[in-house]
């Protein structure tokens, strides 16, 4: 039986249009984190067969092709059908405190996701230490993460996330991702989250 296995879309191919094809999310799902998930049980499976000298190298694959699962998942429900939504309630109250305001958090958000050197993420996670919000930069799927750390929305800064719809142009890109962002299901997240550390 499989360990990990691929969730299917929140909505449509076609739901996030014009913003995000049909065409990209049939390829970023189907093909992207498919793989991801596959990647991710094969290494399990090759881990229990592995040779001391392997297992380092198994280890290392098994980080990446699991935080991609997990990160491509959030990504999904980061994003809704629902433009234009703005953050409310202990999320955007906790937004004020840790960026100033939404729009300054945005500024900072988009930038993150725009100048990753390479393949990466942006995500805005709850760090447990401060209990405040901050934005992380990702190299690839699981580098420079804080330990701990609770992911609340996550940005693909990977060129198939947005290169059949952009090109080379990430910042719009990257401000769409702004506009398609599901902040009621952050807010639900950060709750959670919140929640679960209070108890
Ligand atoms: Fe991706």
């Amino acid at each position: 039986m499989a360990t990990y296995t691929l969730p299917t879309l929140p909505y449509a191919y076609d739901a996030l249009a014009p913003h995000l094809s049909a065409e990209t999310m049939e390829l970023h799902h189907d093909k992207h984190h498919a793989a991801y998930v596959k990647a991710a049980n094969e290494t399990v499976e090759r881990l229990g067969n592995a040779e001391s000298w392997q297992i380092a190298g198994l280890e290392r694959a098994l980080a990446f092709n699991v935080s991609g699962h997990g990160l491509h998942t959030l990504l999904w429900e980061s994003m809704s059908p629902e433009m234009e939504q703005a953050p409310s309630g202990a999320l955007a109250e906790a937004i004020d405190v840790a960026f100033g305001s939404i729009d300054k958090y945005l500024e900072r958000f988009t930038a993150a996701l725009t100048t990753i050197q390479g393949s990466g993420w942006a995500l805005l996670v709850l760090e447990p230490i401060a209990k405040e919000l901050q934005i992380v930069q990702v190299q690839n799927h699981d580098g420079a993460m804080l330990l701990g750390a609770t992911p609340i929305i996550a940005a693909d800064g990977w060129e198939h996330a947005y290169y059949v719809d952009y090109r080379n142009d990430k910042v719009t890109w990257a401000k769409n991702f702004t506009r398609m962002t599901d902040w009621a299901g952050a807010a639900a997240r950060f709750d959670a989250v919140v929640a679960s550390a209070n108890t």
